[in-house]
């Protein structure tokens, strides 16, 4: 058996050295090109976009490889779980439905398990798999997905479980199949990792040192997916303002953002950003384009600057208020969003007062809110917290009395408006009713007659509500 095994020690390291551009990694031999004839498989996603978009890969790879993409794990010969490592409770989930799972495998022992994304990134995870889960037959990391049919081969023709995560990341791996999940809406990664390494955060050793792709290649993405009938596309990185750094651009992001939004596609959206590297730039390029969607998403963490200094965010609150001040003049339309972590190591209520102080001045659109989660080789994790675990829920439940009043508040403005909404598809009770989104990113629910899915159309907004708005065609 040839196993590889993570370590965080050497995840942390970050190298000067350029990244390749790898065109030829991925490679179906003629011995694995049909292992999946007459098999089912089924893969299921955790975590966030770049999950998402790595699935997308994993799909496009079994379909290669003749596997069928089912949505039920009862009928699969093959499940694999891209996992995800950022909160102690997305891993719960994970290991949940992999105790879950060993009951298919008891009726069927032929039923192959595989565990891939952020989770498998992680030593301690992997001791635990190796001790405790032996119905995992599969388990490779997010810097060697191209590897897929190789492993697969390995566990479906020599019967050997296969092992092999790669710590360091060299390469930013092109001319990987794809298979989608939408045809109007799209995810196009410019950046994979990140060098930020927020104390708190698990995702710069799970997912390596900062590599853009070239914008050349993510033109020509773009202007295939366009070419195609899509609609919309979303610009994927961890922190897509560190874009092209590593390719020696002052401002890749705002250069890049520009190229894309004029190749014509009809909505150009990106996540997620980061106050450290967010210029004013980025705001004019938004503001100069109509396709570049009237949303942001930037993630403040917390609304106090000692907090903020022991999380390594690197910005201030003054900072983050200007960036927010100078959007709203420059772009008033546009909503805005953020993740917000209470119960940050020895965080004061007066501390925390200062986070919903922000949220009055702000009056986000909307917030992912979370408990903070000691990541194991974080720096956090080794921090001393004298903050019960109570008072962090109740610190989070005032939280969310606030994004829920400010979400409302928001969505009340749009009522007697007509807004445009991309059709994403019909609602699953009523068959007159159908959702999407607005520029803006408000999910809408309207009535209309005929729509396809991937329309662009004009809804006037009736009835706002904490979510969502509900509204009819005009
Ligand atoms: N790269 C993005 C998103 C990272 S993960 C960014 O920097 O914004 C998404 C969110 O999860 C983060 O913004 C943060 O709010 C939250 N998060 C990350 N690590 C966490 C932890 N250890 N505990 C709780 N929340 C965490
Ligand atoms: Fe994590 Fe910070 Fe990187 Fe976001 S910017 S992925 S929170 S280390
Ligand atoms: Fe989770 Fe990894 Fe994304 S930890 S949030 S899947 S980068």
């Amino acid at each position: 058996m040839n196993n590889k095994l993570p370590s965080l020690q050497d995840a942390k390291i970050r190298t000067q050295t350029k990244s390749l551009i790898k065109r030829d990694l991925f490679r179906l031999d003629l011995a694995a090109s049909n292992i999946g004839v007459g098999k089912n498989c089924y893969v299921r996603t955790y975590g966030c976009q770049a999950n998402e978009r790595d699935s997308e890969t994993l799909r496009g790879m079994l379909k290669q490889m003749g596997f069928q993409l089912v949505d039920d794990e009862k009928i699969a010969d093959l499940i694999i779980l891209n996992s995800c490592a950022i909160r102690q409770n997305a891993e719960d989930k994970v290991f949940g439905e992999l105790g879950y799972l060993k009951q298919y495998k008891d009726i069927n022992p032929k039923l192959i398990i595989g565990l891939c994304g952020c989770m498998a990134q992680e030593e301690a995870v992997i001791d635990t798999l190796l001790s405790k889960y032996p119905q995992v037959d599969l388990i490779f990391g997010t810097h060697n997905i191209h590897r897929l049919p190789q492993l697969l081969y390995q566990v479906m023709i020599n019967h050997e479980r296969a092992i092999e995560v790669y710590s360091k990341e060299g390469e930013v791996i092109e001319g990987v199949p794809t298979d989608r999940f939408s045809q109007h809406k799209a995810w196009v990664n410019i950046i994979y990792g990140c060098n930020k390494f927020c104390t708190y955060c698990i995702v710069p050793f799970t997912r390596g040192k900062e590599r853009s792709r070239l914008i050349a290649d993510i033109i020509e993405e773009v202007n295939d997916l366009k070419n195609k009938g899509y609609q919309e596309i979303t610009l994927l990185g961890q922190n897509v303002n560190a874009y092209g750094k590593d390719l020696a651009y002052e401002d890749g992001f705002s250069l890049l953002l520009e190229e894309v939004a004029k190749t014509g596609i009809n909505r150009v959206r990106f996540t997620t950003s980061h106050p450290w590297d967010f210029t004013d730039q980025t705001i004019d390029v938004m503001a100069k384009y109509d396709n570049i969607m009237p949303f942001l998403h930037l993630p403040v963490q917390s609304g106090n600057n000692e907090i903020l200094k022991k999380m390594g965010r690197r910005y201030t609150i003054e900072r983050y208020k200007e960036i927010y001040d100078r959007l709203k003049r420059v772009i008033p339309n546009c909503a805005f969003s953020t993740d917000i972590i209470v119960g940050f190591p020895n965080e004061t209520d007066a501390q925390f007062q200062d986070t919903l102080n922000l949220y009055d001045y702000c009056q986000f659109d909307n917030a992912y809110t979370f408990i903070y989660s000691p990541r194991i080789g974080t720096p956090a994790a080794r921090m001393d917290d004298n903050v019960l675990y109570k008072v962090k829920q109740e610190r989070l439940k005032a939280l969310n009395v606030k994004v829920n009043h400010y979400a409302l508040l928001n969505s009340n403005t749009y009522v007697n408006k007509v807004v445009k909404v991309l059709v994403d598809g019909l609602s699953k009770k009523n068959k007159n009713i159908y959702s999407g989104y607005t520029e803006s990113n408000k999910l809408v629910n309207f009535s209309g007659e005929n729509l396809e899915i991937g329309m662009i159309v004009d809804v006037l907004i009736v009835e706002a509500k904490t979510w969502s708005l509900n509204g009819k065609r005009v």
